[in-house]
Formats: structure tokens, sequence, C-alpha cells
């Protein structure tokens, strides 16, 4: 069966994703710019929405993160499931089972990572497994964030969901900034806001600048050239890691690889690996 994708893109982000847009191209996708709005993730959503209710007798629309109404969060949900499971089996090679101290912290836009790496040890007690979700917090010396957990945004409707969203006084979607196209959505998954209400995950959130550090320290130190996303969770465990004990576990799941972000890491820390 040959299927015809569309995957829609902000053109602010796209001339940054050569590496990206061509192996998607490679493999029969259509890339279609999107040039409304602020240029942002946001917009690629609304577009992708406008599309398919234009087209809905010949289209199916499939959202790349747990955001949009229920079912779609549910679809994305499952199949970034297996993550977690991965990481079950990875953790009995290395601990002979899960540790009594754990912390998984995963980066959050839409919240589809960290909804998979999650999803097999929601159910565990949250002082064995600690559960933290780190948000963009945005250029240092800006207001502007991508973080509606941990800075408090009220609850609103966004892509057919209620979420607790960046909104202004009058309720319209506020602007958002991200050095991580990724992160830079102003909703949060209706399953992180009831994580959040219900306590079961924490949520925080990492500079621009903090992930570009962490960036800097994780490509130095490891194997591993983390994108723009994990960075903020690196930033998270960095941060927290010299507070814990000795026996406490840190899992950081490094979701993406930089080489996406190439040219954006090049320009802000003159190299990359
Ligand atoms: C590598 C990577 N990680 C994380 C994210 C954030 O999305 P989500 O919060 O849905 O995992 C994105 C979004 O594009 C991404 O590209």
């Amino acid at each position: 069966m040959v299927l015809n994708a569309k995957f829609l893109w902000v053109q602010k982000i796209l001339k940054d994703k050569k590496p990206n847009c061509d192996a998607m191209r490679k493999n029969g996708a259509e890339i279609v710019p999107v040039y409304s709005g602020s240029q942002t993730l946001v917009d690629a959503v609304s577009e992708c929405m406008r599309y398919w209710v234009s087209n809905c007798d010949t289209t199916h629309m499939a959202v790349g993160s747990t955001v949009g109404p229920n079912i779609f969060i549910k679809i994305c949900a499952w199949s970034t499931a297996q993550i977690s499971r991965e990481l079950i089996v990875q953790l009995k090679e290395e601990f002979g089972g899960v540790p009594k101290k754990l912390k998984l912290i995963n980066c959050v836009g839409g919240g589809s990572s960290a909804a998979g790496f999650w999803n097999e040890f929601i159910d565990y007690n949250k002082s064995q497994v600690e559960l933290v979700g780190v948000e963009a917090g945005g250029p240092k010396n800006s207001k502007l964030h991508a973080a509606p957990l941990t800075f408090g945004s009220k609850i609103g409707i966004l892509h057919g969901a209620a979420q607790y969203v960046i909104q202004d006084k009058d309720g319209q979607i506020g602007e958002t900034s991200s050095i991580s196209a990724g992160l830079d959505y102003p909703g949060i998954s209706p399953l992180h806001c009831f994580l959040k209400d219900t306590k079961r995950a924490r949520y925080t959130s990492a500079s621009d600048e903090e992930a570009l550090q962490a960036y800097k320290l994780v490509s130095k130190l490891e194997d591993l050239s983390p994108s723009l996303e994990p960075s903020h969770a690196f930033a998270e465990a960095i941060k927290i890691a010299p507070k814990l004990s000795k026996d406490t576990i840190i899992c950081v799941n490094s979701c993406g690889d930089a080489k996406k972000d190439k040219a954006i890491i090049t320009k802000r820390l003159g190299f990359f690996r």
C-alpha cells in the first residue's frame, strides 16, 4: 500500500531542517510549508487540522505529539509507550530490575516522548520512581517561554482539547519562544495536565541557555549528541544530580539527535559535535 503523506511544517524552521526534509522526501513524503501565524509548532498543528477538515473524505490526520482531540493523543501515546518497555529491559540488564530510587527525566513540548518514557512507570510509587518533565523556559532575559505547567498557565482550549495553555486575559493563545522548535508549543497534552494535577509528575523548565550548556557538557562527556529538546532534560539532570544520594539513578530520555539542530547550535555555540 502506498500512502501519500503530506507533512506540514512552518516555513521559519524549514530552512534549518534540511537533513530531516531530505530524509522524509526520500521516503516519499511531501513537505508543505506553513506560513501562517507566529510560525511555530502551534501554527503547523492548526494548519494540519484545517487541511484535514477541508479534505476529510480523502485524508487521515496524524499528529506527532500527544495533542489534539482525545483519539490522536491515544494513538500517539500508544505508539511512544514502547520506549518505556525498552527502558524496563535495559534497567533489568543494568540493575537487575527497577531501582529503589529512580528519576525519569524527559523534555515536554506536547508531551509524547515523556508519555512514552513514563508509560510503564505511572503505577509505581512516586517515592520510588519520580517522573520529571522539563518544559522550554525560553530565552533567559525574556518573559517568553513555552512552559505552561511550570509557570501556572490557566486551563483553556487548544486544538480541540482542554489543557493548561499560555493565554492572555481574554483567553487568546499567547506567544511562546524557545530555542527548540519541538518544545515551542503554548499548550500541553491533557495527559500531562492530569499527571500534574494528581502530583504524579513534577514539571519544571530549562532556559535556552541552560539547554545549550547541557548540550555542550553532554556532547563532550558522553558518546552522544542530543538535540535541543532532550538537552532541556539533561539541563535538569545536571542541576539536580549533585543534590542526590549516590544510590539514586537518573535516566534521561535522549529522544532526538542534534543533527537536525546543527545550524542553530553552531550559530549559538560556535561549534557542533
Ligand atoms: C527530538 C524531539 N524531542 C522532543 C520533542 C517534543 O515533543 P513531545 O513533547 O511531544 O515529545 C520533539 C518535537 O518535535 C522532538 O523533535
